[in-house]
């Protein structure tokens, strides 16, 4: 069922910082440049919120020695670790997310005794308001999911580091496997007895306009905020000289996070990142592009309708692309525009400008088709 069950802790306390308990940290998780990216957004948005607690990541080997350095200079703690993968096509495939099977590597937060208590988060969070109060909750505190209430969401989750509980989690692992096939299904098979906390401390951030009177009333309060889905903030075009965020279709509710996300990332970020390897970082792989391996044919044809729903988030694109079956634009064929589309690559700036489809329509409308 897993494999790479083998931990290996390698490295490392950065001395940049001194903070107030060492023994409790947020720890976070990062596979691939892309995430480690986020990862550097989440402990800046963390550090200028004033947190009192240790930061620590993560990482697999994977990691490029650039990104590394600069973790170094953001994390207390920078740890190796062995990738575990749940292997779980199938069930990966019900969640439309098949790179989700690495998320097991979360498991190894477990190994990390050298604290007392940890609270989780995954690297596509920003956190808005300082949420330490979190180290005030028993293991195992978190936020409902979005998806399936009676489930915690497991980008954020408080714990208690035990070598005992991490023997366990394998051991389900192995003998049950996970519902979903990342670890959010194994931990709620074994966490049946979870503290909920309040939806402020993971907030999704599509809830913005899945249900906006609600937003309005309590999104003030949001402490951390999720951008749980597909598409994570480092995958779209941000416009320096507008100083803000190109949302594609369906994403345009996020824009307010996706800003502080990228003003962050643009003052804090980039500056350590050597030049020529900017757009190779901000082109990390998609986690789309796993989709294209998809029978497009199992995909609830309805999908379009819950593209920002939790899991069901995938390939906002899509609904798009057929709207824009019709169009032509350009040297490329329908369907390398429709493929691109689906890989979450519209080229907004040139094939895919609104003046191009515009163009299109208005000549359209005038020839009478
Ligand atoms: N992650 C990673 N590499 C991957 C996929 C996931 O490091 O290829 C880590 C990362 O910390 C990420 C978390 O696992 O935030 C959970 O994945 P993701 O946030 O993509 O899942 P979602 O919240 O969108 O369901
Ligand atoms: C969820 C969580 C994420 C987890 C994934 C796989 O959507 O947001 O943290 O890794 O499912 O179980
Ligand atoms: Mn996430």
């Amino acid at each position: 069922m897993i494999s790479g069950t083998s931990v290996k802790v390698t490295d490392v306390t950065s001395k940049c910082y001194r903070v107030a308990n060492m023994s409790q940290a947020y720890v976070t998780l990062a596979t691939n440049d892309g995430y480690a990216i986020g990862a550097l957004v989440l402990g800046h948005s963390l550090r200028s919120n004033n947190t009192t607690r240790d930061l620590c990541i993560m990482i697999t080997p994977t990691v490029s020695p650039s990104i590394k350095a600069l973790l170094h200079g953001v994390f207390n703690k920078v740890i190796s670790v062995d990738v575990l993968d749940s292997g779980d096509s199938a069930h990966l495939s019900l969640l439309k997310r098949p790179e989700l099977g690495i998320t097991f590597t979360k498991l190894h937060c477990w190994t990390l005794t050298e604290y007392s208590k940890c609270v989780f988060l995954d690297a596509d969070m920003l956190c808005v308001q300082n949420p330490d109060e979190l180290f005030s909750h028993p293991e195992l505190t978190a936020v409902t999911d979005i998806g399936w209430p009676d489930c915690f969401n497991s980008g954020m989750f408080v714990f208690v580091p035990s070598r005992d509980t991490y023997a366990k989690l394998l051991r389900v692992a192995e003998e049950k496997g996970s519902f979903d096939g990342g670890d959010q299904g194994l931990l709620n098979t074994y966490f049946t007895d979870w503290h909920r906390i309040s939806f402020v401390f993971n907030m999704v951030a599509s809830a913005t306009y899945t249900y906006l009177p609600a937003y309005k009333q309590f999104g003030v309060n949001a402490k951390l905020i999720h951008f749980l889905g597909s598409m994570k903030p480092w995958q779209h075009r941000y416009d320096v000289t507008s100083g803000s965020v190109q949302t594609p279709a369906g994403y345009h509710h996020l824009a307010p996070y996706l800003n502080s996300w990228w003003a962050i990332y643009i003052r804090l970020v980039q500056p350590g990142i050597p030049e020529m390897d900017i757009p190779r970082l901000l082109a990390v792989k998609s986690p789309l592009e796993d989709t294209k391996k998809m029978d497009i044919s199992a995909i609830d044809s309805n999908e379009g309708r819950s593209h920002s729903y939790g899991h069901y988030y995938l390939r906002g694109g899509n609904e798009v692309a057929q709207q824009l079956a019709g169009l032509h634009l350009g040297q490329e064929s329908i369907q390398e525009g429709l493929a691109r589309w689906e890989r979450g690559e519209p080229d907004y700036l040139g094939r895919d400008s609104f003046a191009n489809i515009q163009a299109y329509i208005d000549s359209k409308l005038k020839s009478g088709k």
